[in-house]
């Protein structure tokens, strides 16, 4: 589905973007967190690669950075250019979480933030990022903003909703919806951190002994 007109200022990652401190700010707690600084990243539903784009500028991870939707990769393809990525640095790949066109155990890190309310099938979608993280890998998937951040900063930046956008961008989180499509995906080794900066599903892939 194209994206409509009135949403392309988030596809656009320029300085007035509204979560422009953010990104940068994630991409650090991200790589403090999990202490990897190479290998290979997969950032799902990336949307305008703004946090692909700020994990590049801190690290040597090999980054790919995917969308279900061709205009976001065109768009953020737009956006690597406007904040000087090299050609090639991050690789930007159009496909489902459903469906990831990448081998198994090809990837290190696996993020993916804030498009965790728009997938259909969670189940699949878990079943395929635990099939691609490597060995002793690392998944982090959800919803939020970075703790380097303040809580003030959140909250001006947080989004206003109509009750029924609320609704539906927080279906995911009700009940046990995760916790079962984890289930069924098989995928055993997972923390759901819940707080007031956001919710994450946090996988690890043990790793071969
Ligand atoms: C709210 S945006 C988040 C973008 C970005 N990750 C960020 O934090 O700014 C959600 C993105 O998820 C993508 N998306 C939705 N469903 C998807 C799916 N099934 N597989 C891959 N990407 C999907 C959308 O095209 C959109 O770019």
């Amino acid at each position: 589905m194209p994206i409509p007109e009135k949403d392309k200022s988030f596809y656009r990652y320029t300085k007035d973007h509204r979560f422009a401190a953010m990104y940068p700010l994630l991409a650090r707690e991200i790589i403090d967190k999990y202490g990897l600084t190479e290998g290979t990243c997969l950032d799902i539903g990336t949307g305008s690669a703004a946090l692909a784009i700020e994990l590049s500028k801190i690290s040597d991870l090999e980054i790919i950075a995917l969308d279900a939707e061709p205009e976001a990769i065109e768009m953020a393809g737009e956006n690597c250019a406007r904040h000087g990525v090299p050609d090639g640095r991050i690789r930007l790949v159009t496909a489902p979480v459903e469906k990831l066109p990448m081998p198994d155990g090809s990837a290190d890190l696996i993020l993916s933030r804030g498009s965790i309310p728009f997938w259909k099938d969670l189940a699949s979608a878990f079943r395929e990022i635990f099939r691609v993280l490597t060995p002793g890998g690392q998944a982090m998937v959800g919803c939020g903003f970075s703790h380097l951040q303040t809580l003030a900063d959140v909250k001006a930046m947080r989004p206003v909703w109509s009750p029924e956008v609320l609704a539906d961008r927080t279906r995911w989180k009700k009940g046990d919806l995760v916790a079962e499509a984890l289930r069924q995906a098989a995928v055993g080794t997972y923390h759901i951190a819940d707080d007031d900066y956001g919710t994450w599903v946090e996988i690890s892939k043990p790793g071969r002994e």
